[in-house]
């Protein structure tokens, strides 16, 4: 019998774990299709963001997207370790962490690993990723104009070092899967040539202006589950990685007409759509009625395929989180870290 966790907060409405659906990784093991974002920017504490796992557990998510750069797995450690004492089962919950871009050294991704499951509290991961497929790091709360001297451009040879020590943690049993996340297909096609455990998931912005149809349909065939990033657009990501171009799925006209006429919230919409199409979205909130509308969004009414067949129509290749930051060359455009012409972008 699942065990449902006791929780200080008072809450109206629980949704069943066992009524949401899982995907099923190449593995067997099933990922629940709707996790809690964790990454709290600059504007949202640690601790809010425990309390919001906190709150998420007790309303029935079982899926997690930590990651070590959050800076707050030390809080959330806290929050599993009460949800863990008040009945939880550690085999209920999915957790997934991420290796951040300055660990890629071999002798780092272990005991970067190690850290977040410390601070986690809990003795494996289900998922952990290459956050992102360059080394290249930066100050946190950095500006998009801010240049690592350091940075390099992907360098195959490099990550499959980084790979290899992904996949003795595998062996080694602290995680049960290891995934990529910010990939391109020419960087996958490389992976999946030379990876001794393929990756199980990748991680990547999707969302109703930004689609990727290319990309999704090559993990599906590869049978590599894609999970959905800023499902919602990001809509309280900082000014500073904001640009004229970028557009809000949230405000769509078509968008907030099918929310409209369905009494949901456009955010809503966003979720059923990305949940219907096969991703798993993980959309962020510290907002308890938002986590509930969620999670209601994957076991409630579906999308009519009309809606699904519209909103695939409102595709603008609108990347919101473009990396600017992870450049490596002064007057470099943010397109050279995602290999648009289909081949990975040289030094
Ligand atoms: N792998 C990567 O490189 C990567 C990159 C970016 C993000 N991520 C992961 O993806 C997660 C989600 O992405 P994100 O945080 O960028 O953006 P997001 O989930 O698209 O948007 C989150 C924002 O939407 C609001 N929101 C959530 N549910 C809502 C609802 N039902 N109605 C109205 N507003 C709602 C939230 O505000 P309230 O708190 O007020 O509800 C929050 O400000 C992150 O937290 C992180 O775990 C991964």
């Amino acid at each position: 019998m699942q065990s449902q966790p006791q929780t200080a907060t008072p809450h109206a409405e629980t949704v069943d774990p066992k009524r949401v659906t899982s995907r099923i990784l190449k593995t067997g093991a099933r990922i629940p299709a709707i996790g809690l974002g964790t990454f709290g920017s600059d504007h949202v504490s640690p601790e809010t963001v425990a309390e919001a796992v906190q709150y998420a557990a007790s309303i029935g998510y079982r899926h997690f997207d930590c990651a070590s750069v959050y800076g707050n797995e030390h809080r959330i450690g806290e929050a599993f370790r009460q949800l863990f004492q008040n009945g939880l089962r550690r085999e209920e919950v999915w957790v997934t962490s991420k290796l951040w871009n300055d660990k890629h050294g071999e002798d780092d991704i272990i005991p970067s690993c190690e850290k977040s499951l410390a601070d986690l509290q809990v003795d494996y991961l289900d998922l952990y990723l290459v956050h992102w497929p360059f080394p290249n790091h930066h100050p946190p709360g950095c500006d998009v104009t801010a240049r690592n001297p350091y940075a390099v451009p992907y360098i195959h040879q490099n990550y499959m070092r980084t790979w290899r020590k992904m996949e003795e943690l595998v062996d080694r049993g602290l995680v049960r899967h290891i995934g990529t996340s910010n990939m391109t297909i020419s960087k996958m096609k490389l992976l999946l040539r030379d990876a001794r455990i393929k990756p199980a998931v990748n991680e990547m912005e999707l969302h109703p202006h930004f689609q990727q149809p290319e990309f999704f349909r090559f993990l599906v065939d590869n049978g590599i589950q894609p999970i959905g990033y800023s499902p919602l657009g990001s809509p309280a990501r900082p000014e500073r990685d904001r640009t004229a171009e970028d557009t809000s799925p949230t405000e769509d006209p078509a968008i907030r007409a099918i929310a409209a006429r369905l009494g949901i919230h456009p955010a809503v919409v966003c979720i059923k759509w990305a949940d219907q199409r096969g991703q798993i979205p993980i959309p962020f909130s510290t907002n308890p009625k938002n986590i509930l509308s969620n999670l209601l969004g994957v076991v409630g009414e579906p999308l009519s395929q009309q809606d699904m067949d519209a909103i695939e129509k409102l595709d603008r290749n609108c990347r919101l989180i473009k990396g600017h930051v992870f450049l490596w060359k002064d007057n470099q455009s943010w397109k050279d870290l995602w290999d648009v012409n289909g081949v990975i972008t040289p030094a």
